[in-house]
């Protein structure tokens, strides 16, 4: 956007752009964000702040070019790019080509309209990888196809994101009937929809799951959108919402090598009440130690939530087969499985995940490219 005006006072540069709204830039910021202060190559900041004087005085301020030469009091000259300013007006988040706005859904997302994307097509080009990713971005959920039969094809398909992220479960994981699991999924039975290690720190971000055989009668897959789950708690019952964004619960997973614990709660907001994270696993939640009297109306709450998870109106159903795998992110979108019957068929999946920061680095390295003058 261009500058049509602007404004020089001690403590701050006040621009009119050329639609005619107006950013007040305070002085402070405009010597802590002055481009002398960066590296040159690296681009990091190397101005210490706390040698500027707090309050710094703006003397005049002229355009050149695309840049606004900056002069201060005490002696300091910056050239300050246009684009800079307009890229970043406080009070206005800087656009990010990696923050895709989640679309939610319910019923209507059936197996016939899950977003597909074809692998031969992910590995080839970029435009196919960021297709695909902003998708999955915006719906928490796809299917990619025609996977070569390796037990490896799934993890270079993720790997064209990012670094996978280990678990305790190790970098990548079989879904297969084993004999002595530590995990029920490991093992036969249904799987309730959950999202997976709500008990780490950080929970993975994206999963995937290669299907290489689900010749077992059983075994279809479902899903549901919690936050989708939750923005309708929220409308319904206010107040269950609260205490499921406000009360921490324990998660826990442990076995011979591994005990792993946090005290978070089921849905998370961001600053602006937006939900940015849902963890639901009935298998892994801990013994509830939340104040007694909290309790009985906590129960309500997880139980109103918990309905939801077991309602048709949210969920997605579909039976993976040999060559496809379901992407979706973890601390979105909830997965399960109907149960199997190994002695009917071969059921196997292979898993893995990349983290959301390691996505949304890609979506904003994929826009650079296509882009390079907002490479900044
Ligand atoms: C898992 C899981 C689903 C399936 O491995 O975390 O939920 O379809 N698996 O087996
Ligand atoms: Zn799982």
């Amino acid at each position: 956007m261009t500058m049509a005006t602007f404004l020089v006072r001690a403590d701050t540069l006040v621009v009119t752009w050329a639609d005619t709204t107006s950013t007040s830039f305070p002085t402070i910021w405009l010597r802590d964000n002055c481009p002398s202060g960066l590296h040159p190559q690296t681009h990091e900041r190397l101005l210490d702040l706390l040698a500027l004087d707090v309050s710094p005085v703006l003397s005049s301020a002229q355009l050149d070019g695309g840049n606004v030469v900056l002069r201060y009091e005490d002696g300091h000259t910056s050239h300050m790019p246009v684009a800079l300013l307009s890229a970043h007006r406080p009070g206005h988040p800087t656009a990010d080509a990696g923050a895709i706005l989640p679309q939610l859904w319910r019923a209507e997302m059936t197996a016939a309209v899950v977003p597909r994307h074809s692998a031969t097509a992910i590995l080839a080009d970029a435009p196919s990888l960021k297709a695909w990713m902003q998708d999955t971005a915006k719906f928490g959920v796809s299917i990619v196809d025609h996977l070569d039969d390796r037990t490896s094809a799934g993890m270079e398909v993720a790997q064209r994101i990012g670094f996978l992220r280990e678990t305790n479960f190790g970098s990548t994981f079989e879904v297969i009937n084993k004999p002595d699991p530590n995990n029920l999924a490991y093992t036969s039975v249904a799987l309730p929809l959950h999202t997976d290690l709500p008990n780490q720190e950080v929970p993975p971000g994206y999963q995937f799951l290669h299907c290489l055989a689900n010749e077992a009668t059983g075994g279809g897959s479902l899903f549901a959108d919690g936050f989708a789950m939750a923005e309708d708690l929220r409308n319904e019952d206010p107040e269950a919402f609260r205490l499921l964004c406000d009360v921490p619960v324990p998660f826990r997973f442990h076995d011979g090598t591994a005990d792993i614990r946090v005290h978070e709660p089921v849905i998370t907001l961001d600053r602006s009440g937006r939900v940015v994270e849902i963890r639901f696993n009935a298998h892994l939640a801990g013994i509830f130690d939340m104040p007694s009297e909290i309790m009985p109306d906590y129960y309500r709450a997880y139980r109103a939530y918990m309905a939801k998870t077991r309602d048709p109106e949210y969920r997605l159903t579909l039976k993976l087969k040999g060559g496809e795998m379901v992407v979706f992110d973890n601390r979105r979108v909830l997965h399960g499985r109907d149960s199997f019957d190994p002695s009917t068929g071969y059921r196997h999946l292979h898993g893995c995940y990349v983290d959301r920061g390691e996505f949304t680095s890609r979506l904003r390295l994929l826009a650079r490219d296509a882009n390079p003058s907002k490479a900044a």
